[in-house]
């Protein structure tokens, strides 16, 4: 296993992708509403980042090993889908969660990030789910330091979501990034303490765990890419892009309107 450590120069870089990533995502908040559909949200982005930021939608037409390539800019998925809602004309309605992930090449390097957006008023348990995803990213986020392990943050995020009756997706994990879209390591959601590699100052990935009210079984849909909770529970995502430092972490993936940490 091959991990890199980033330059400064690549860590300067890597701020610039990511806080454009992050304005990305502050930027389409107030559209996304009651009747407007995924792909005006996808047209929306793409436009900005494309003709105002000058850098380019990572998403567009990635084709990793087997996969048919990615149509959309953005990701954009849906109360019980997981990750990788393909954006299309049905409308958003109330009470539906979404969230929108966005990954920005400039200059050669990736940001990548992840937050959920509320439809008019969510159910109470559609908020908790969020909120709760949240704080787990931020549980996992939390340990990252030079020293410790991968899987010091994959125990802090399972250890804190199964006990409030929810499951952590397997399938699908935090990743190194840079000028690479999906590099190593890959980041668990869950795992058990002092295990795994062991970290560094200098590299960069991704937390962006998938959280289920119900089950943790997924299921791939015919469009090779929307990913579903196979007990059509409730799912939730947030992602940041970290740097790992000597005295804790760096987030990339950060702008003015950047959720506070809990
Ligand atoms: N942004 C996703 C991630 O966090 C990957 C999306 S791949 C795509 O890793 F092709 F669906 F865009
Ligand atoms: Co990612
Ligand atoms: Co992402």
């Amino acid at each position: 296993m091959s991990v890199s450590i980033k330059t400064p120069q690549e860590i300067k870089k890597m701020r610039v992708a990511g806080r454009l990533t992050s304005e990305v995502l502050d930027y389409i908040g107030p559209f996304v509403k009651a009747g407007v559909t995924t792909n005006e949200l996808d047209r929306l982005c793409h436009e900005l980042i494309v003709n105002v930021q000058n850098a380019i939608p990572a998403p567009l037409n990635y084709a990793p090993g087997g996969h048919t390539p990615y149509p959309k800019s953005i990701c954009t998925s849906i109360n019980h889908q997981i990750c990788h809602g393909v954006p299309s004309e049905k409308a958003l309605k109330n009470g539906d969660i979404v969230n929108i992930d966005i990954t920005v090449i400039k200059d050669g390097y990736h940001g990548d990030s992840s937050r959920m957006y509320y439809v008019g008023e969510p159910s109470i348990q559609a908020r908790r789910l969020c909120e709760t995803t949240y704080q787990a990213m931020w549980k996992g986020i939390n340990q990252v330091k030079a020293g410790a392990y991968l899987g010091d943050i994959g125990y802090a995020i399972q250890s804190f979501v199964e006990p409030l009756g929810y499951s952590v997706v397997r399938e699908f994990c935090g990743h190194g990034i840079g000028a690479k879209f999906h590099e190593e390591p890959q980041v668990l959601h869950y795992g058990r303490p002092k295990t795994g590699l062991k970290l560094e100052a200098g590299m960069v990935f991704t937390i962006e765990p998938m959280i289920n009210a119900g089950k943790k079984e997924i299921k791939q849909l015919g469009d090779g890419w929307t990913v579903v909770t196979r007990d059509h529970s409730l799912s939730a995502q947030y992602e940041h892009t970290i740097l790992v430092t000597d005295t804790g972490f760096e987030v990339l993936t950060v702008s003015a309107g950047t959720p506070p940490s809990p």
